[in-house]
């Protein structure tokens, strides 16, 4: 029989690759999806049949992390064998603006997550992977950054993950929960959602060089990130819960570049010249900012088998080829009006 896993945060970026790479290893997929007064689905469409068809074997339900009734139920009927949870109020400049919220979501969801597995653990046993990140380090206390190094969080994204993290490590301590925290670096891809930097430069760099658009305002280009391929840390992830016993895990490339130097590669690839179209706007700056993240993944390397394989330069031309892609259909569509 094939395993069933069960997917917070299904819609997002790593949630759509991962239900791809679960399908592909032969698992039976839930997702749990919100309501909304549009369609949130764009990114996993191409996996969804109609679920009445005996070949389907992905399948989305409503729910909410704030919701913990809703989420135990849907836990304790599906009987996951393996959990991944990656919702949350995910965007650390939002998080100021949203602090209760992003604690809700981001910090109480993991521990709804949490207590639904320990409840569904007297009948069934289920792995439970926790999307924990390097936003945890903060300000950071050494580098590179390991599974050892102390968080010293910077902002309530941070705080509710580090509190998520914990109950995390408390779960499997208390209970013996098999529950894991991936500890992940910041992670690309054209599916990236367009207001987290690095995607909002290749949508902006498509679209200056089609013309659709001529200014593109960014807040702090010194900041330093370790950034890979979404698509490699989702397997990572899965990696984690195939291990015999829990423990948590940093995914990282070991290589970190400025958000100006990644502003730099995108626009010479379209041979644009960042200096004539982008502009700072200090509404984009962080009350408190993460300097430098830069991890090492040494322990992932030699425990699970896993390395990144996809280099800063592989993930650029990804993204701005498929970001000009995108501008020129706008400008297909513009013109047939
Ligand atoms: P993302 O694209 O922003 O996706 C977030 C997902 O969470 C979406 O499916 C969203 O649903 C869902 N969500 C938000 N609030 C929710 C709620 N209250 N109840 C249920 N679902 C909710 O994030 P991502 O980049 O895929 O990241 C996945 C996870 O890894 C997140 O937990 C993130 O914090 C963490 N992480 C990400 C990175 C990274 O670099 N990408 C690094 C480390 C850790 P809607 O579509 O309805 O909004
Ligand atoms: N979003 C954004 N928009 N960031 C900007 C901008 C801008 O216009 N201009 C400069 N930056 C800088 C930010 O200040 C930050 O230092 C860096 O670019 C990266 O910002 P984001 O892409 O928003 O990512 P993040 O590092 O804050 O958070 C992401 O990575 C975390 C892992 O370290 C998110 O995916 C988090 O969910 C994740 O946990």
């Amino acid at each position: 029989m094939s395993k069933r896993a069960f997917l917070t945060g299904i819609t997002g970026q790593d949630g759509s690759y991962l239900a791809e790479f679960l399908l592909e290893q032969g698992y039976e997929v839930h997702g749990m999806i919100r309501r909304a007064s549009t369609f949130t689905t764009g990114r996993i469409e191409h996996l969804y049949r109609d679920p009445h068809n005996s070949d389907a074997r992905l399948f989305l339900h409503y729910g909410d992390l704030t919701d913990g009734q809703s989420l135990t139920n849907l836990i304790l009927a599906l009987e996951p064998d393996e959990i991944y949870n990656l919702g949350a109020q995910s965007h650390v400049r939002v998080s100021f603006d949203q602090p209760a919220y992003t604690l809700q979501a981001t910090g109480a969801g993991a521990l709804n997550v949490l207590e639904a597995a320990r409840q569904l653990n007297k009948k069934k046993t289920a792995k439970v992977y926790q999307a924990s990140s390097s936003e945890m380090y903060g300000d950071v206390l050494e580098t590179p950054q390991t599974e050892k190094t102390p968080f010293r969080p910077q902002g309530p994204y941070a705080c509710a993950k580090v509190y998520a993290y914990h109950q995390t490590v408390n779960y499997r301590e208390s209970y013996g929960l098999f529950a894991v925290n991936g500890i992940l670096f910041n992670h690309e891809s054209p599916r990236r959602g367009e207001t987290f930097v690095t995607r909002k430069i290749t949508r902006a760099a498509g679209r200056i060089k089609l013309g659709l658009q001529d200014r593109l305002y960014l807040g702090n280009l010194d900041a330093k990130r370790d950034w890979g391929f979404a698509k490699d840390y989702v397997r990572a992830m899965w990696l984690m819960l195939q291990h015999h016993e829990p423990d948590d895990f940093v995914i990282a490339t070991g290589q970190t570049h400025t958000v100006r130097s990644f502003l730099e590669l995108v626009f010479a690839k379209l041979q644009l010249d960042p200096e004539q179209f982008v502009a700072i706007d200090p509404r984009y700056f962080r009350p408190a900012e993460v300097n430098l993240l830069l991890g090492s993944a040494e322990k992932a390397r030699d425990v699970l088998g896993w390395k990144a394989t996809t280099t800063l330069n592989e993930l650029v031309d990804l993204m701005v080829d498929h970001d000009l892609e995108l501008a020129r259909q706008e400008c297909l569509i513009a013109k047939s009006r």
